[in-house]
């Protein structure tokens, strides 16, 4: 394919130059945004970047220059990369706020998919957390709004709807990060129409594809995977190996964007939210949205790597 091709002898260029002139700032070399894949939203149709960012940890930190200085370059690399999809919450420390400075710092405000969480029990608290967090943000209206590990679901999921009707919110969701509440997900989805639902998969944690994902891609519903890493602890398993020839066969050059490239293959997915505060990574993860996918041969291959 033509642009294949091009697209291979430009990373090639860009990489040579970046070895050349590490002077040049890091994002300059971030991955060619016309060649992101992108997924629908089924309850919209609208399209998504497979590629997202999460921000717990990593974006709570102290709002001065020399501490959101790495993040601002992270932001940078993301949304020039043509990624959007930018998850977080107001448990998340000063994640949210963060958040919203740089995403005024650097005038992408309009460019990003802005989604965060309720963790409250009852209405009024959940209320004063929804205006906490457009506040924090700097908007009035966020993307998505997800209730945060099933917290009070029912009444934080009327309210949702609410603001929703209102135009204040544009989906809603519910999340959780452990395979134990895969069934409680399932329960909620039985009874409760959403738009998203967010939960932890990866090659580390595969109970998902059993009933959890394929309920989704049935109904209708967009899914977003978070800890594909299983935070870091999936890359440690395969520190200071070489990435095997056949990790050529996904075009994948890091163990990361295997990892990611995993869960990508899976159709139901759409789209996976690694956290980062490296630019570097940042630029490594959107590679992961590029490209071929693993068959499923080669997410066998990947799984025995990581085993
Ligand atoms: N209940 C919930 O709703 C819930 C629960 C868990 C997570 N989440 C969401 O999902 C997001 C992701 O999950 P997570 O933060 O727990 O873990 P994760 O994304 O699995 O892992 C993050 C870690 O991976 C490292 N990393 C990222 N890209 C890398 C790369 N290319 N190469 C090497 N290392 C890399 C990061 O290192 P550096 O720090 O050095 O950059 C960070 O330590 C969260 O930030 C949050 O937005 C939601």
């Amino acid at each position: 394919m033509p642009n294949r091709r091009h697209f291979i002898q430009r990373s090639a260029t860009l990489l040579a130059l970046a070895a050349a002139a590490p002077w040049l700032p890091r994002f300059a070399f971030a991955a060619d945004p016309t060649q992101l894949l992108q997924r629908a939203i089924p309850s919209s149709g609208e399209k998504l970047p497979v590629i997202g960012l999460g921000t717990s940890r990593t974006f709570d930190v102290r709002l001065d220059d020399a501490s959101l200085k790495p993040l601002d370059e992270v932001l940078r690399t993301f949304i020039n990369g043509g990624a959007r999809l930018i998850d977080t919450a107001p448990s998340y420390g000063a994640s949210e706020a963060v958040t919203g400075e740089l995403l005024k710092r650097t005038n992408t405000q309009g460019k990003a998919f802005l989604a965060t969480k309720i963790s409250a029990t009852g209405r009024e608290r959940g209320m004063a957390q929804f205006e906490a967090s457009l506040k924090a943000l700097q908007t009035d209206k966020l993307d998505l709004v997800q209730v945060h590990n099933l917290q009070d679901t029912r009444t934080q999921l009327a309210l949702l709807r609410e603001l929703k009707a209102q135009g204040k919110v544009r989906y809603i969701g519910i999340t959780h990060y452990i395979e134990s509440a895969h069934d409680d997900l399932l329960a909620v989805l039985a009874q409760e129409p959403v738009d998203f639902v967010q939960l932890n998969y990866s090659v580390g944690e595969r109970n998902a594809e059993k009933r959890l994902l394929p309920y989704c891609a049935d109904h209708g519903i967009a899914t977003l995977i978070n800890r594909p890493f299983q935070r870091a602890q999936l890359l440690s398993r395969v520190k200071g190996r070489a990435l095997p020839d056949w990790a050529m066969e996904t075009d994948a050059t890091s163990w990361a964007q295997l990892l990611l490239k995993f869960i990508l293959a899976n159709q139901a997915v759409t789209a996976v939210i690694p956290a980062t505060s490296n630019p570097r990574y940042m630029a490594d993860n959107l590679q992961a949205g590029q490209g071929r996918l693993p068959d499923a041969a080669l997410r066998a291959k990947i799984v025995q790597a990581f085993t």
